[in-house]
């Protein structure tokens, strides 16, 4: 039989997806499943990016421009003004996205058996666009205790070496819900420009931070032009997960036109979903308003619940929607299939994601589990009612 590649057989299976046969066999038992392991928000899609598909006079459904319309672009770039980012349309690249985004990125930017720096735990497909791109990642840790602060900039140069390309941040983060101060992205900045590094600021987050707190892009000041690469999406600021927009941003022109030709290579992004994106950009402030406000309430609701469980650990997340919880447990993932399986209470269970897959250092965040709280109140009370009987019912 052919032989698949190495790269192949070291892309990880995605931690997030892997027990969805067990909740589609819980479900078929009749089991109400309350998901809390995938970051799909049940918020509604913006009237005005809806409307875009609905009405519209296109007869030809054709390819759109490999780099994303010049109106777009030009749009994109007056949104981050708005939000203290100064670029222009020349300095963006729409992609399908933002996992296209990372993929151009680490393609534009590494050679085989180069490693990029990433603070661990960390959004779980950085595994996997590591392993499509032949590269490693070298993981620092962060830690429950300090909230998932971002670690000693002297930890991060004892991993610096001959084949390090870059540090990738994840500001706000998923899967910790930790927001990175300014101070935070000063040391990065400086150690980054210190080693010659390229920067990559995952910010796909960044309207949901909460708490009056202000979220700092990479972009903002100019002093790391040729380093800071920001990596966007329209997935979660709009609820348009599946539009599959996102987009590139830097001020690094060799970088631009390498990642551009990554982008001619697969034509353009798909063309109706380019059209509910551009005109997501007109989405009045008041719903985000109102999304923030709901994901506040639903963040305490959620830890408020969690803290009551006897020996279960949690920091509370300052942006993002999600947050890990350390529970009394040896196996999270053990633990979490058994809630599919062998557990339910009055016909329902829950799904969460075990968190060992948003490590990279083995058998670390054995006991940790990442909970997105994308459901409305009370599902999440009850979701954490579900949780605290199985841990009382479970036997390690
Ligand atoms: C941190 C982070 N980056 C990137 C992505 C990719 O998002 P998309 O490809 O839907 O834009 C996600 C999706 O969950 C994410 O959580």
């Amino acid at each position: 039989m052919p032989k698949i590649s190495e790269k192949g057989q070291r892309m990880p299976e995605s931690p997030i997806r892997k027990l969805v046969p067990f909740a589609e066999d819980a479900k078929t038992r009749g089991i109400k499943v309350f998901h809390l392991n995938i970051g799909q928000p049940d918020i509604k899609t913006p009237q005005v990016a809806l409307d875009a598909v609905k009405n519209n006079d296109i007869e030809v459904l054709s390819y759109a421009r490999s780099e994303g319309s010049e109106s777009y672009r030009n749009k994109l770039a007056q949104y981050y003004k708005k939000n203290q980012i100064d670029i222009s349309a020349k300095d963006i690249i729409v992609t399908t996205g933002g996992s296209e985004a990372l993929l151009f990125t680490i393609g534009s930017i590494t050679d085989f058996g180069d490693e990029i720096i990433i603070p661990e735990p960390f959004y779980a497909n950085y595994n996997g666009f590591a392993a499509a791109n032949g590269i490693e990642v070298v993981p620092i840790v962060s830690s429950i205790e300090t909230g998932f602060a971002l670690p000693e900039i002297e930890e991060f140069e004892k991993l610096i070496g001959a084949k390090t390309k870059a540090i990738l941040i994840c500001n706000p983060g998923n899967p910790t819900g930790y927001l990175y101060s300014k101070k935070e992205i000063e040391k990065l900045k400086a150690l980054v420009l210190k080693h010659d590094l390229f920067l990559i600021a995952d910010e796909v987050y960044r309207e949901f931070v909460y708490d009056n707190m202000q979220h700092h892009s990479i972009m903002t000041d100019k002093g790391i032009d040729q380093n800071a690469i920001m990596i966007d999406s329209v997935s979660k600021r709009y609820s348009m997960c599946g539009a599959r927009i996102g987009c590139i941003v830097s001020r690094n022109k060799e970088f631009i036109q390498t990642s551009l030709k990554y982008a001619q290579a697969r034509l353009s992004s798909p063309t109706y979903a380019l059209l509910a994106s551009e005109a997501a950009l007109d989405t009045p402030q008041k719903y985000f308003d109102e999304v923030i406000i709901e994901y506040v309430e639903r963040r305490n609701t959620l830890i408020t619940e969690l803290n009551k469980i006897d020996n279960l650990k949690v920091s509370k997340p300052k942006g993002a929607f999600y947050c890990i919880a350390e529970l009394p447990v040896e196996d999270a993932d053990d633990f979490a299939q058994w809630m599919l399986e062998k557990f339910s209470d009055n016909n329902e269970t829950i799904m969460v994601a075990p968190a060992s897959g948003f490590y990279s250092t083995k058998g670390s965040g054995k006991n940790q589990i990442r909970i997105a709280y994308v459901l409305n109140k009370e599902s999440l009370i009850r979701s954490v009612e579900l949780l605290k009987l199985a841990l009382e019912q479970y036997k390690n």
